[in-house]
Protein backbone atom coordinates (compact mmCIF):
# COMPACT_ATOMS: atom_id res chain seq x y z
CA UNK A 1 0.00 0.00 0.00
CA UNK A 2 1.35 3.58 -0.64
CA UNK A 3 1.91 5.90 1.94
CA UNK A 4 -1.65 7.00 2.94
CA UNK A 5 -1.25 10.90 2.23
CA UNK A 6 -0.22 9.87 -1.58
CA UNK A 7 -3.22 7.67 -2.18
CA UNK A 8 -5.65 10.09 -0.24
CA UNK A 9 -4.46 13.00 -2.75
CA UNK A 10 -4.71 10.73 -6.12
CA UNK A 11 -8.42 9.49 -4.28
CA UNK A 12 -9.55 12.98 -4.39
CA UNK A 13 -8.09 13.59 -7.98
CA UNK A 14 -9.74 10.57 -9.66
CA UNK A 15 -12.81 10.94 -7.17
CA UNK A 16 -13.40 14.66 -8.58
CA UNK A 17 -12.59 13.61 -12.29
CA UNK A 18 -15.46 10.92 -11.69
CA UNK A 19 -18.00 13.05 -10.72
CA UNK A 20 -17.09 15.90 -13.20
CA UNK A 21 -17.62 13.32 -15.77
CA UNK A 22 -20.79 12.27 -14.29
CA UNK A 23 -23.87 12.31 -17.09
CA UNK A 24 -26.67 10.80 -14.98
CA UNK A 25 -27.91 11.45 -11.23
CA UNK A 26 -27.99 6.73 -11.27
CA UNK A 27 -23.92 7.37 -12.85
CA UNK A 28 -23.10 9.66 -9.86
CA UNK A 29 -25.25 7.49 -6.89
CA UNK A 30 -22.70 4.72 -8.32
CA UNK A 31 -19.59 6.74 -7.82
CA UNK A 32 -21.05 8.04 -4.40
CA UNK A 33 -20.78 4.03 -3.46
CA UNK A 34 -17.93 3.53 -5.04
CA UNK A 35 -15.56 6.54 -3.38
CA UNK A 36 -17.65 6.63 -0.15
CA UNK A 37 -19.57 3.86 0.23
CA UNK A 38 -19.10 0.94 2.81
CA UNK A 39 -16.65 -1.38 0.95
CA UNK A 40 -14.57 2.18 -0.55
CA UNK A 41 -11.54 2.47 -0.43
CA UNK A 42 -11.32 5.87 1.73
CA UNK A 43 -13.43 4.80 3.90
CA UNK A 44 -11.21 2.12 4.58
CA UNK A 45 -8.40 3.97 5.08
CA UNK A 46 -11.00 5.78 8.02
CA UNK A 47 -11.66 2.66 9.50
CA UNK A 48 -7.93 1.31 10.10
CA UNK A 49 -6.65 4.62 11.32
CA UNK A 50 -6.49 3.15 14.82
CA UNK A 51 -4.17 0.68 13.45
CA UNK A 52 -1.46 3.22 12.04
CA UNK A 53 1.57 4.41 13.88
CA UNK A 54 0.15 7.33 16.28
CA UNK A 55 2.15 9.97 14.69
CA UNK A 56 0.36 9.46 11.87
CA UNK A 57 -3.03 8.86 12.65
CA UNK A 58 -3.66 12.87 13.12
CA UNK A 59 -2.48 13.48 9.53
CA UNK A 60 -3.92 10.96 7.82
CA UNK A 61 -6.96 11.06 10.07
CA UNK A 62 -7.38 14.79 9.09
CA UNK A 63 -6.72 14.26 4.99
CA UNK A 64 -9.24 11.39 4.77
CA UNK A 65 -11.99 13.31 6.49
CA UNK A 66 -10.84 16.11 4.02
CA UNK A 67 -11.22 14.17 0.87
CA UNK A 68 -14.36 12.36 2.35
CA UNK A 69 -15.87 16.31 2.23
CA UNK A 70 -14.58 17.61 -0.72
CA UNK A 71 -15.96 14.52 -2.56
CA UNK A 72 -19.81 14.74 -0.32
CA UNK A 73 -19.38 18.42 -1.08
CA UNK A 74 -19.04 17.77 -5.60
CA UNK A 75 -21.27 15.47 -5.02
CA UNK A 76 -24.11 17.11 -3.89
CA UNK A 77 -23.55 20.12 -6.51
CA UNK A 78 -23.14 17.56 -9.55
CA UNK A 79 -26.27 16.15 -8.21
CA UNK A 80 -28.29 19.34 -8.27
CA UNK A 81 -26.68 19.99 -11.52
CA UNK A 82 -27.95 17.09 -13.26
CA UNK A 83 -31.41 16.71 -11.41
CA UNK A 84 -31.68 19.84 -12.85
CA UNK A 85 -31.29 18.47 -16.48
CA UNK A 86 -32.71 16.05 -16.41
CA UNK A 87 -35.78 18.22 -15.44
CA UNK A 88 -35.25 19.95 -18.35
CA UNK A 89 -35.10 17.36 -20.93
CA UNK A 90 -37.92 15.39 -19.19
CA UNK A 91 -40.30 18.80 -19.53
CA UNK A 92 -39.75 19.14 -22.71
CA UNK A 93 -39.95 15.06 -23.55
CA UNK A 94 -43.53 15.32 -22.03
CA UNK A 95 -44.51 18.69 -23.56
CA UNK A 96 -47.87 18.07 -24.71
CA UNK A 97 -49.17 19.75 -28.42
CA UNK A 98 -52.58 20.64 -27.63
CA UNK A 99 -53.09 21.03 -31.25
CA UNK A 100 -52.78 17.65 -31.85
CA UNK A 101 -56.12 15.98 -32.72
CA UNK A 102 -56.78 13.32 -29.76
CA UNK A 103 -56.34 9.86 -29.93
CA UNK A 104 -58.46 8.35 -30.93
CA UNK A 105 -59.51 11.50 -32.52
CA UNK A 106 -62.51 13.72 -30.87
CA UNK A 107 -65.34 14.97 -33.45
CA UNK A 108 -64.81 18.26 -34.32
CA UNK A 109 -68.25 20.08 -33.38
CA UNK A 110 -69.71 22.47 -36.24
CA UNK A 111 -71.86 25.67 -35.88
CA UNK A 112 -75.38 25.27 -34.72
CA UNK A 113 -77.47 24.94 -37.59
CA UNK A 114 -79.19 28.83 -37.44
CA UNK A 115 -76.15 29.89 -37.08
CA UNK A 116 -75.19 27.97 -40.11
CA UNK A 117 -77.86 29.44 -42.33
CA UNK A 118 -77.46 32.86 -40.99
CA UNK A 119 -74.42 32.56 -41.96
CA UNK A 120 -75.17 31.69 -45.60
CA UNK A 121 -77.62 34.34 -46.00
CA UNK A 122 -75.54 37.22 -44.43
CA UNK A 123 -72.71 35.76 -47.36
CA UNK A 124 -75.36 35.96 -50.18
CA UNK A 125 -76.46 39.37 -49.36
CA UNK A 126 -72.66 40.75 -48.60
CA UNK A 127 -72.64 39.59 -52.34
CA UNK A 128 -75.32 41.74 -53.44
CA UNK A 129 -73.44 44.71 -52.26
CA UNK A 130 -75.10 44.72 -48.50
CA UNK A 131 -73.80 45.39 -45.17
CA UNK A 132 -74.30 43.47 -42.43
CA UNK A 133 -75.15 45.53 -38.93
CA UNK A 134 -76.71 44.09 -35.82
CA UNK A 135 -79.30 46.41 -33.08
CA UNK A 136 -80.15 46.13 -29.65
CA UNK A 137 -83.05 43.22 -29.04
CA UNK A 138 -84.49 45.15 -26.32
CA UNK A 139 -85.71 47.97 -27.89
CA UNK A 140 -87.68 50.94 -26.97
CA UNK A 141 -91.59 50.61 -28.28
CA UNK A 142 -90.28 54.13 -30.64
CA UNK A 143 -88.09 51.93 -32.77
CA UNK A 144 -90.07 48.59 -32.83
CA UNK A 145 -93.80 50.63 -33.85
CA UNK A 146 -93.85 53.90 -34.18
CA UNK A 147 -91.31 54.96 -36.23
CA UNK A 148 -92.22 52.16 -37.73
CA UNK A 149 -95.31 53.30 -39.18
CA UNK A 150 -97.62 51.90 -36.20
CA UNK A 151 -99.67 55.64 -34.54
CA UNK A 152 -100.40 54.81 -30.87
CA UNK A 153 -103.12 52.46 -30.20
CA UNK A 154 -103.20 51.27 -33.89
CA UNK A 155 -104.33 47.96 -34.24
CA UNK A 156 -101.32 46.34 -36.33
CA UNK A 157 -99.40 46.52 -33.22
CA UNK A 158 -102.08 43.78 -31.87
CA UNK A 159 -100.47 41.83 -35.24
CA UNK A 160 -97.90 40.78 -33.23
CA UNK A 161 -97.93 39.35 -29.49
CA UNK A 162 -95.20 41.71 -28.00
CA UNK A 163 -93.40 41.11 -24.50
CA UNK A 164 -93.62 44.26 -22.94
CA UNK A 165 -91.06 45.68 -19.89
CA UNK A 166 -92.88 48.64 -19.81
CA UNK A 167 -94.91 51.35 -21.76
CA UNK A 168 -91.81 52.25 -23.76
CA UNK A 169 -89.41 49.22 -23.40
CA UNK A 170 -90.26 46.02 -25.19
CA UNK A 171 -88.63 42.35 -26.79
CA UNK A 172 -88.36 43.55 -29.93
CA UNK A 173 -90.98 41.70 -32.45
CA UNK A 174 -88.94 41.89 -35.75
CA UNK A 175 -85.41 43.25 -36.92
CA UNK A 176 -87.27 46.12 -38.54
CA UNK A 177 -86.45 48.61 -35.62
CA UNK A 178 -82.96 48.44 -36.66
CA UNK A 179 -84.25 50.49 -40.12
CA UNK A 180 -84.49 53.35 -38.81
CA UNK A 181 -81.48 52.96 -35.96
CA UNK A 182 -79.61 52.67 -38.89
CA UNK A 183 -81.03 55.38 -41.03
CA UNK A 184 -80.33 57.83 -37.81
CA UNK A 185 -76.92 56.91 -38.02
CA UNK A 186 -75.95 56.63 -41.92
CA UNK A 187 -77.15 58.84 -44.56
CA UNK A 188 -78.39 58.33 -47.92
CA UNK A 189 -77.33 55.68 -49.87
CA UNK A 190 -77.49 52.51 -47.28
CA UNK A 191 -77.79 49.20 -47.95
CA UNK A 192 -77.98 47.12 -44.84
CA UNK A 193 -79.00 43.18 -43.94
CA UNK A 194 -79.96 42.67 -40.11
CA UNK A 195 -79.87 39.78 -38.65
CA UNK A 196 -80.83 38.80 -35.37
CA UNK A 197 -83.15 36.99 -32.57
CA UNK A 198 -86.75 38.31 -31.95
CA UNK A 199 -89.76 37.40 -29.70
CA UNK A 200 -93.40 36.64 -29.32
CA UNK A 201 -95.63 35.29 -27.30
CA UNK A 202 -96.08 32.43 -29.56
CA UNK A 203 -95.92 28.87 -29.45
CA UNK A 204 -96.09 25.82 -31.85
CA UNK A 205 -94.16 23.03 -34.07
CA UNK A 206 -93.15 26.12 -36.27
CA UNK A 207 -93.21 29.03 -33.94
CA UNK A 208 -91.09 29.99 -30.69
CA UNK A 209 -91.38 32.82 -28.40
CA UNK A 210 -87.52 33.46 -29.49
CA UNK A 211 -86.61 32.98 -33.26
CA UNK A 212 -84.45 34.77 -35.32
CA UNK A 213 -85.22 37.36 -38.63
CA UNK A 214 -82.85 38.95 -41.19
CA UNK A 215 -83.91 42.17 -42.37
CA UNK A 216 -82.73 43.86 -45.71
CA UNK A 217 -83.42 47.48 -46.49
CA UNK A 218 -82.06 49.48 -48.89
CA UNK A 219 -82.75 53.52 -49.55
CA UNK A 220 -81.14 54.88 -52.98
CA UNK A 221 -82.59 57.81 -55.04
CA UNK A 222 -84.38 55.53 -58.18
CA UNK A 223 -85.03 52.48 -56.00
CA UNK A 224 -87.73 50.28 -57.68
CA UNK A 225 -90.24 47.58 -56.77
CA UNK A 226 -88.46 46.00 -59.55
CA UNK A 227 -84.79 46.11 -57.72
CA UNK A 228 -86.30 44.72 -54.58
CA UNK A 229 -87.84 41.67 -56.92
CA UNK A 230 -84.17 41.06 -58.75
CA UNK A 231 -82.45 40.89 -55.17
CA UNK A 232 -84.61 38.25 -53.69
CA UNK A 233 -84.75 36.42 -56.92
CA UNK A 234 -80.82 36.75 -56.31
CA UNK A 235 -81.55 35.12 -53.07
CA UNK A 236 -83.77 32.35 -53.62
CA UNK A 237 -81.67 31.26 -56.71
CA UNK A 238 -78.17 31.47 -54.05
CA UNK A 239 -80.16 29.44 -51.43
CA UNK A 240 -82.33 27.36 -53.02
CA UNK A 241 -81.27 26.31 -56.33
CA UNK A 242 -80.71 28.18 -60.06
CA UNK A 243 -83.88 27.11 -60.89
CA UNK A 244 -86.03 29.13 -58.36
CA UNK A 245 -88.83 31.36 -59.45
CA UNK A 246 -90.17 34.43 -56.99
CA UNK A 247 -93.88 35.39 -57.16
CA UNK A 248 -95.12 38.53 -55.32
CA UNK A 249 -98.21 38.83 -53.94
CA UNK A 250 -99.83 42.10 -52.47
CA UNK A 251 -99.72 41.77 -48.64
CA UNK A 252 -99.65 44.43 -46.26
CA UNK A 253 -97.40 45.77 -43.57
CA UNK A 254 -97.86 49.06 -41.95
CA UNK A 255 -94.01 50.30 -42.82
CA UNK A 256 -94.16 49.52 -46.29
CA UNK A 257 -96.99 50.76 -48.96
CA UNK A 258 -97.05 48.97 -51.11
CA UNK A 259 -96.28 45.48 -49.23
CA UNK A 260 -96.21 42.71 -50.92
CA UNK A 261 -95.52 38.64 -49.71
CA UNK A 262 -92.94 36.98 -51.91
CA UNK A 263 -93.37 33.01 -52.42
CA UNK A 264 -90.32 30.88 -54.26
CA UNK A 265 -91.25 28.23 -56.36
CA UNK A 266 -91.08 24.97 -53.97
CA UNK A 267 -87.72 23.30 -54.45
CA UNK A 268 -89.38 19.94 -53.52
CA UNK A 269 -91.26 19.31 -56.36
CA UNK A 270 -90.24 21.52 -58.64
CA UNK A 271 -92.89 23.83 -58.34
CA UNK A 272 -95.55 21.11 -59.88
CA UNK A 273 -97.46 21.28 -56.38
CA UNK A 274 -96.87 17.18 -56.44
CA UNK A 275 -94.43 14.67 -55.88
CA UNK A 276 -92.83 11.98 -58.05
CA UNK A 277 -95.45 9.19 -56.71
CA UNK A 278 -98.60 11.79 -57.71
CA UNK A 279 -99.15 12.48 -54.22
CA UNK A 280 -99.20 16.02 -52.78
CA UNK A 281 -96.00 18.18 -51.94
CA UNK A 282 -96.11 18.36 -48.53
CA UNK A 283 -93.66 21.28 -48.47
CA UNK A 284 -95.49 23.45 -50.62
CA UNK A 285 -98.81 22.06 -49.65
CA UNK A 286 -99.53 21.39 -53.24
CA UNK A 287 -99.32 25.01 -54.67
CA UNK A 288 -95.92 24.91 -56.13
CA UNK A 289 -95.43 28.01 -53.93
CA UNK A 290 -93.22 28.35 -50.40
CA UNK A 291 -94.24 31.65 -48.71
CA UNK A 292 -90.82 32.98 -47.70
CA UNK A 293 -90.91 36.70 -46.44
CA UNK A 294 -92.59 39.66 -46.48
CA UNK A 295 -91.37 43.12 -47.67
CA UNK A 296 -92.37 46.13 -49.72
CA UNK A 297 -91.33 49.32 -50.59
CA UNK A 298 -90.65 51.08 -47.59
CA UNK A 299 -93.41 53.72 -46.46
CA UNK A 300 -92.40 57.27 -47.01
CA UNK A 301 -94.20 57.80 -43.32
CA UNK A 302 -91.00 56.00 -42.25
CA UNK A 303 -88.45 58.01 -43.97
CA UNK A 304 -89.87 61.12 -42.56
CA UNK A 305 -88.76 60.04 -39.08
CA UNK A 306 -85.24 60.43 -40.44
CA UNK A 307 -86.03 63.29 -42.67
CA UNK A 308 -83.41 65.00 -40.75
CA UNK A 309 -80.61 62.29 -41.54
CA UNK A 310 -80.88 63.20 -45.10
CA UNK A 311 -83.80 61.03 -45.87
CA UNK A 312 -86.34 63.10 -47.64
CA UNK A 313 -88.98 60.80 -48.78
CA UNK A 314 -89.10 63.37 -52.15
CA UNK A 315 -85.70 62.42 -52.86
CA UNK A 316 -85.23 58.94 -51.82
CA UNK A 317 -86.88 55.22 -51.65
CA UNK A 318 -86.27 52.20 -50.72
CA UNK A 319 -86.97 48.54 -50.25
CA UNK A 320 -87.61 46.41 -46.89
CA UNK A 321 -88.02 42.89 -46.46
CA UNK A 322 -88.02 40.68 -43.12
CA UNK A 323 -87.78 36.61 -43.25
CA UNK A 324 -87.36 33.93 -40.54
CA UNK A 325 -84.04 32.59 -40.88
CA UNK A 326 -85.23 29.39 -38.80
CA UNK A 327 -87.89 29.04 -41.33
CA UNK A 328 -85.79 29.22 -43.76
CA UNK A 329 -83.34 26.57 -42.21
CA UNK A 330 -86.40 24.50 -41.46
CA UNK A 331 -87.60 24.51 -45.53
CA UNK A 332 -83.86 23.40 -46.37
CA UNK A 333 -83.53 20.97 -44.11
CA UNK A 334 -86.70 19.70 -44.17
CA UNK A 335 -86.94 19.81 -40.48
CA UNK A 336 -90.41 19.49 -39.26
CA UNK A 337 -90.76 20.86 -35.91
CA UNK A 338 -88.74 24.10 -34.47
CA UNK A 339 -88.83 23.91 -30.90
CA UNK A 340 -85.86 20.52 -30.57
CA UNK A 341 -83.33 23.28 -32.35
CA UNK A 342 -83.38 25.23 -29.54
CA UNK A 343 -83.32 22.11 -26.98
CA UNK A 344 -79.72 21.65 -27.53
CA UNK A 345 -80.10 18.09 -27.23
CA UNK A 346 -76.69 17.21 -28.97
CA UNK A 347 -78.31 14.33 -30.75
CA UNK A 348 -80.20 16.68 -32.98
CA UNK A 349 -78.19 19.59 -33.25
CA UNK A 350 -75.10 16.38 -34.43
CA UNK A 351 -77.01 15.73 -37.91
CA UNK A 352 -76.73 19.04 -39.09
CA UNK A 353 -72.57 19.03 -39.22
CA UNK A 354 -71.60 21.79 -41.67
N1 LIG B 1 -91.16 42.77 -39.71
C1 LIG B 1 -92.12 41.92 -40.39
C2 LIG B 1 -92.50 40.76 -39.51
O1 LIG B 1 -91.84 40.49 -38.59
C3 LIG B 1 -91.52 41.38 -41.67
C4 LIG B 1 -91.32 42.46 -42.67
C5 LIG B 1 -92.30 42.78 -43.57
C6 LIG B 1 -90.13 43.16 -42.69
C7 LIG B 1 -92.12 43.75 -44.50
C8 LIG B 1 -89.96 44.16 -43.63
C9 LIG B 1 -90.97 44.45 -44.53
O2 LIG B 1 -88.83 44.88 -43.69
O3 LIG B 1 -90.76 45.44 -45.46
O4 LIG B 1 -93.48 40.13 -39.77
Amino acid sequence: MPEAPERLEDLRREGERAIAGAGSTAELEELRVRYLGRRAELTAILRSIGELPPEQRGPVGKGANQVKAALEGLLERRNAELEASELDRRLAEDRVDVTLPGDPPSPRGHLHLISQTRREMEDIFVGLGFRVVEGPEVEYDYYNFTALNHPPDHPARMLQDTFYFSDQVVLRTHTSPMQVRAMEAQEPPIYIVIPGRVYRRDSDATHTQMFHQLEGLAVDEDITLGDLRGVLLEFARAMFGEEREVRLRSGYFPFTEPSVEVDISCFICDAKGRLHDGSRCPTCKGTGWIEILGSGMVDPNVLGFVRDNGYDPERVQGFAFGMGIDRIAMLKHGVPDLRPLFENDIRMLEQFGS
